[in-house]
């Protein structure tokens, strides 16, 4: 691994908010008295009633309890909208930029009011009140940011699904939730295609008994079918609402969002955000990480149907009025091009983006960023997963001219906000370090049985305190909730991560030890893809593992046994990848699969996954033992039928 150190320069030193000093001094006192520390920083946000307790916490066994300024009273839409009004009504809140290069719009926080409040109005209209679950299934156009705003303006709690996500992962997800109310968009545009989200909620909607309305924005023009007494035209409910709809008064306890996400076992998991704690640790880390100053303009690549969208695109910048630019598209539509071409447009200062974007466009070489100009960047950011040096170093010289600093911010759906991350002006960076933790959070190296490591070491990385953004619960699964997070190190959050930590206490996380895998920065379990795959008809067994992939860091390859007299045949292996598609979304799309007669298995017929996860990452050398095999004979098949051997 890379120990090239990039220092602060002296220039971001003294413009950023915090310097070197700074950053020792608050972490310290950050540690030292959690409660008097978050205390003042709860302030950064407007209470409707102030709290006067700061932090009540228990991660002990069988009863962990997450609280954080637990008698306070505020709104998240009171924060994110009104209380700019009065001081910066007629700045742009959100830029939003079209898939289409000539579509754009800028939206100042007065018309954001606007249409957060009918949004609002619109949703009480359908019968939508406080503590309702609102299932949200839109493209990256300014009603998803609306809805979320006109959700937490009324109380409800809403869910995101990625507009990725099959008909099947959506109904699971309403249904879960118990979501009488589904927003959607006709259709959604990237890439210059259509994708059909409309026809998706229809085919979500025949598998679940919850659903009584979906609204629908008019994006595309597209033909669709509306369904009598279910189906509203929101531009036509929106004509008749009106602008005007007082905020709710919010618990800081009350649920905010849900959002699934997946898991080592099982479905994917409603992870339970709330509001005053998970909003001042959006705003303070947005504030602290992209050394956020007013006027500046900021730019998340995500898509708001992952957490980054929620934390990075709109609570955390709006809740500090900032603006942010909200993008449709892709980074390769029109052209390879797309992403500095809109950075000029926009003079964007701030951009935060994924390491597999930055991988692919590094593939098509240099010249379409140089010829763009990108004087406006000063900082760069990137989530996800492990950046590699070697795209670190491209990131810092050819898009950033060797003039922006990279903050690399690792965090979790679960965290609700970064944990780990350089701060701009007081952290030296090293290309593939995550670095040092954010204030208040206490990261440990663990080994596997849990003890805790000193000094450089590696193991797997868990935090033995709580801050404010931390999830809550699992919705309706307070009980899974501990076991996944709190059972396997005792009073402590387990990551799932694996990581290192150097003699500079700087923090290199390796990757998930369990059985999840992170393809192009989304989280995926492989018992989803697994279950997807023996629901074929022509399928009798699968297991699935993570490999290396030059782009999307983690490619799924998947190990199938067919029933038996079944042909392996070429048109088998992509009919399986088109059910996968179908059952889960096109995230989950297996990148090879190996028709396997047989799997390793040991006597009692568990899976040796650590057999198979090591064939296809190529490392046949290092098999381990396989002596408890039941018939070792299956690996040699295994090894000689790999797929796309290197
Ligand atoms: C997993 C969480 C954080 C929002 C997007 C993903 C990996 C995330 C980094 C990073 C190394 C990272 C971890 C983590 N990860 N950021 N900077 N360096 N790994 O959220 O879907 O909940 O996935 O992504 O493995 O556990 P998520």
């Amino acid at each position: 691994m890379s120990e090239k150190v990039y220092p602060v320069s002296g220039d971001w030193a003294k413009r950023a908010w915090v310097d070197q000093a700074k950053y020792q001094a608050m972490y310290a006192d950050s540690v030292k008295d959690p409660a008097s520390f978050w205390g003042e920083q709860g302030k950064r946000i407007d209470w409707i009633k102030p709290y006067t307790k700061v932090k009540d916490v228990s991660y002990a066994p069988g009863a962990v309890s997450i609280k954080w300024f637990e008698d306070g009273q505020t709104n998240v839409a009171l924060n994110c909208v009104d209380r700019h009004l009065a001081t910066r009504g007629d700045q742009t809140a959100i830029i939003w930029e079209g898939d289409d290069p000539n579509e754009s719009k800028l939206i100042t926080y007065r018309q954001l009011h606007e249409e957060v409040c009918r949004f609002a109005n619109v949703l009480k209209a359908h019968g939508v009140k406080k503590g309702d679950r609102v299932t949200i299934y839109l493209p990256m156009i300014p009603e998803a940011a609306y809805a979320m705003l006109a959700c937490a303006r009324v109380g409800a709690i809403h869910s995101i699904v990625f507009g990725g996500f099959s008909p099947d992962s959506l109904a699971s997800r309403i249904e879960d939730a118990a979501s009488a109310v589904v927003i959607t968009a006709d259709e959604g545009l990237r890439g210059g295609r259509k994708v059909p989200l409309k026809a998706n909620v229809d085919a979500a909607a025949d598998k679940v008994d919850c659903l009584k309305t979906v609204l629908v924005v008019r994006r595309t023009g597209g033909s669709i079918a509306m369904k009598e007494g279910r189906d509203v035209w929101y531009d036509e409910a929106a004509a008749k609402a009106s602008t005007d709809c007082p905020v709710e008064p919010m618990n800081a306890e009350d649920p905010l969002f849900l959002l699934y996400t997946s898991g080592s076992t099982g479905k994917p998991k409603g992870v339970v955000h709330t509001t005053g704690g998970y909003l001042v640790y959006a705003a303070m880390t947005h504030q602290y990480v992209f050394d956020y100053h007013y006027g500046d303009v900021y730019w998340c690549t995500a898509d708001v149907g992952w957490v980054t969208g929620h934390s990075y695109i709109v609570y955390g910048p709006l809740a500090n009025g900032a603006t942010t630019l909200m993008f449709e598209g892709i980074p390769t539509y029109p052209s390879i091009s797309r992403f500095w071409d809109v950075v000029d447009k926009h003079k964007v200062n701030i951009f935060y983006t994924a390491p597999t974007a930055i991988r692919s466009l590094m593939a098509a070489g240099e010249e379409p960023v140089k010829k763009t100009s990108r004087a406006s960047l000063r900082l760069l950011g990137s989530v996800g997963e492990p950046i590699n040096p070697e795209a670190w170093e491209w990131y810092y010289r050819v898009v950033g001219d060797n003039r922006c600093p990279i903050v690399d911010t690792w965090w979790q759906t679960e965290t609700g906000g970064i944990l780990i991350s350089p701060l701009p002006g007081a952290t030296a960076q090293k290309p593939g370090s995550a670095t040092l933790p954010f204030f208040g959070v206490q990261p440990q190296v663990v080994d596997a049985e849990g003890k805790v490591l000193e000094g450089p070491c590696e193991g797997n990385l868990v935090i033995a305190d709580s801050w404010p953004g931390q999830m809550r619960t699992v919705y309706g699964d307070h009980q899974r909730f501990m076991e996944t997070y709190f059972a396997t190190y005792p009073n402590k959050y387990f990551t799932g991560d694996g990581c290192r930590r150097d003699a500079d206490g700087y923090y290199w996380i390796t990757g998930r030890v369990d059985d999840v895998i992170n393809v192009s920065g989304h989280r995926m379990g492989t018992a989803e893809v697994e279950s997807a795959l023996v629901a074929h008809p022509k399928v009798s067994e699968a297991a699935v593992v993570g490999y290396p992939h030059d782009i999307k860091g983690q490619g799924i390859y998947a190990y199938v046994t067919l029933m038996t007299g079944e042909e392996p045949t070429e048109a088998l292996r992509k009919e399986l990848v088109t059910w996968v598609r179908k059952e889960i979304g096109p995230i989950a799309s297996p990148d090879l699969i190996q028709f396997a007669p047989g799997l390793p298995k040991t006597r009692s017929g568990k899976i040796m996954r650590r057999i198979l996860r090591k064939i296809a990452e190529d490392e046949f050398g290092s098999l381990g033992d396989t002596s408890t095999l039941a018939d070792p004979g299956v690996v040699n098949d295994l090894i000689d039928n790999r797929q796309n051997k290197r």
